[in-house]
């Protein structure tokens, strides 16, 4: 039997016989042409990468490419832990950039699947293919239909029980509304071994549904351009692009009906058995997806934060966190998991960064406080989205997901009136404050007050709790502070600082406020000076909610909204102000 690391070796080096370029996959984070990354979050598809050259543009490799890609598609999440769906896997795909079309490729596609010395060996009377029906702008692909006519009656087989055309939504493929897009011919394969004499076109589709037949390979012909979901003309060559799962390739080539099944996985699966108390297949599969995900996207480069990939990395890592705690694995034991799947790709995808994990862990420890008591208020009948996530981090969807998993339903718009009301509620308080004493301050100077109390957590942060503000100045400008610390503050220091008010303003972190008794800002360890400068009740300002947040400070204001409206910030001096006192002066820029 092939394995995994067989097959995906067998599929570059069969094109790279046939001529074709093989490449590295690349990175999971879409760039675009100017290496600047882009709007589609995530390399979905193999051809993802090649849109530019499927349009027209040169491959400095040839008009022959093949490559293992790797993949992330969290839209079917909910899904994962059923047969097929995943939200990391690899896919295997050969492209002609105007060289060869359909013959060809259709023809290396079979040869592919069926051939024992160099291919996978299938079964071709368990082989089934779904060809174009045609609409209103393109015509039904006969040309394909004809191929595999030819090849079906070559192997003694009725073409018309093994052949079925399919309508626009299946077997037309494109990246998106603006895309090189064209006619697909797609090949499923029967995983129950019964389904080798035929179907009927009705007989395919129910098979297709209860999933006894499984498409395993993607044969697209692009040979059109699409603008805003129209195709607007042909593409100056006719290109193929396809596309082949290796998880699900792999699945039918080990006899297996469930791609958790097959050595992909085996390993992962059979150390959390070993680790949970109580072993749920389901929970085990999500969490093995999941942090094989994780391991890829921090091995990529994303850091867990609250936006864009950094957000959907979090939320990975802490619906992995829920079934870990479901099936009662101790959280430690994930960076083992995170370790062991590091060290199984180790050699197919260039040397992962060993420091990684470390990544991994930080955002479980983050988690790891509020994630259990938030549970046990969830437990306790909380189901307020809002309070859930303000206090204890929970990601809406992870409310939403805990509540369907009981049968319950979340109310969306009562959760985003109320965040918004929440928001609402700190922008008035900064504009009262506003006019109470602080009238004539400017946007900027809003923006440096902000960027002091970053300043002043980082600070703390890297040089240790004995900083104190003993002074702030701000100009539209700049802003100043002083503080407390005997020594020159070191390069590296000055850069590590900086680094962390940064990425606090990615972070895109909300600020809010609240009225309470100066004991209470105490005793939550709010910075401000405790003397009598303050009276009974104080205003606490916070940046960043539940296990998010980062400053507690106690201040009059005012703030802006969100730290991701101060821009980049930088320290331009750091001097000494006076015995035992620091001085900084910074900008946003
Ligand atoms: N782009 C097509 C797919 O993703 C073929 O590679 O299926």
């Amino acid at each position: 039997m092939l394995t995994s690391n067989e097959i995906r070796k067998r599929f570059l080096d069969f094109f790279e016989k046939r001529e074709h370029t093989v490449l590295p996959s690349a990175s999971l984070v879409t760039t675009d042409e100017k290496g600047q990354t882009n709007a589609t979050l995530f390399n979905t598809a193999g051809m993802q990468p090649l849109i530019p050259y499927l349009l027209g543009e040169e491959h400095p490799g040839g008009g022959k490419l093949a490559s293992s890609q790797k993949c992330v598609r969290t839209n079917d999440i909910e899904e994962v832990g059923d047969n097929t769906h995943l939200t990391f896997f690899e896919m295997l795909g050969n492209w002609s950039l105007g060289t060869y079309f359909k013959e060809d490729a259709i023809k290396w596609s079979f040869e592919f699947l069926t051939s024992k010395d160099e291919g996978l060996g299938l079964d071709i009377n368990r082989l089934y293919v779904t060809v174009f029906a045609g609409n209103e702008n393109v015509a039904r692909d006969e040309e394909a239909a004809g191929i595999w006519r030819a090849i079906f009656n070559e192997h003694g087989l009725d073409p018309e029980k093994r052949i079925f055309y399919l309508s626009s939504k299946s077997n037309w493929w494109t990246a998106g509304p603006d895309s090189p897009a064209g006619p697909s011919t797609e090949m499923f394969y029967d995983v129950t071994g019964t389904l080798v004499d035929g179907l009927t076109h009705e007989e395919f589709l129910k098979a297709d549904d209860e999933q006894k037949v499984v498409e395993i390979w993607n044969d697209v012909f692009m040979a059109f351009e699409q603008k805003a979901g129209k195709v607007v003309g042909p593409l100056p060559k006719q290109n193929v692009d396809t596309g082949a799962g290796l998880e699900r390739v792999t699945m039918v080539v080990q006899g297996k009906t469930n791609v958790f099944e097959t050595d992909l996985f085996s390993d992962i699966l059979e150390s959390i058995k070993k680790d949970a108390l109580m072993y749920q297949g389901i929970s085990a599969r999500i969490i093995a997806d999941h942090i094989k995900a994780s391991m890829f996207l921090i091995s990529d480069g994303v850091v867990p934060s609250n936006k864009d990939r950094g957000y959907i990395l979090r939320r990975i890592i802490r619906r992995a966190m829920v079934n870990a705690q479901k099936i009662e694995i101790p959280f430690e034991k994930l960076a083992d998991i995170f370790v062991l799947i590091q060290k199984q790709y180790d050699s197919v995808y260039g040397t992962m960064q060993a420091q990684s994990v470390v990544v991994f862990q930080d955002e479980i420890a983050k988690f790891e406080k509020t994630l259990i008591s938030g549970l046990k208020e969830f437990e306790k009948g909380e189901r307020d989205a809002f309070i859930l996530f303000t206090t204890y981090g929970f990601p809406f969807e992870m409310v939403k997901e805990l509540a369907f998993s009981r049968g319950e339903s979340i109310d969306e718009n009562d959760f985003h009136s109320k965040m918004k009301e929440h928001q609402d509620k700190s922008r008035l308080g900064a504009e009262q404050k506003f006019k109470g004493g602080l009238a004539g301050h400017s946007d900027m100077e809003v923006k440096y007050h902000t960027a002091t109390h970053l300043l002043h957590q980082a600070l703390r942060d890297v040089l240790g709790n004995h900083v104190f503000q003993k002074g702030s100045n701000i100009t539209p400008e700049r802003l100043r502070f002083d503080f407390s610390h005997n020594e020159k503050m070191t390069p590296e220091e000055i850069k590590r600082v900086e680094q962390i008010v940064n990425e606090k303003i990615k972070d895109s972190l909300p600020i809010s406020f609240q009225e309470v008794p100066l004991e209470d800002a105490r005793n939550k360890g709010a910075l401000g000076l405790f003397g009598d400068k303050y009276g009974e009740t104080v205003t606490l300002y916070q940046i960043g909610n539940g296990d998010e947040m980062y400053s507690l400070e106690i201040c009059g204001g005012p703030h802006v909204e969100n730290t991701n409206t101060l821009g980049t910030f930088k320290i331009q001096k750091e001097e000494a102000s006076s015995a035992g006192i620091r001085r900084i002066k910074a900008v946003l820029e």
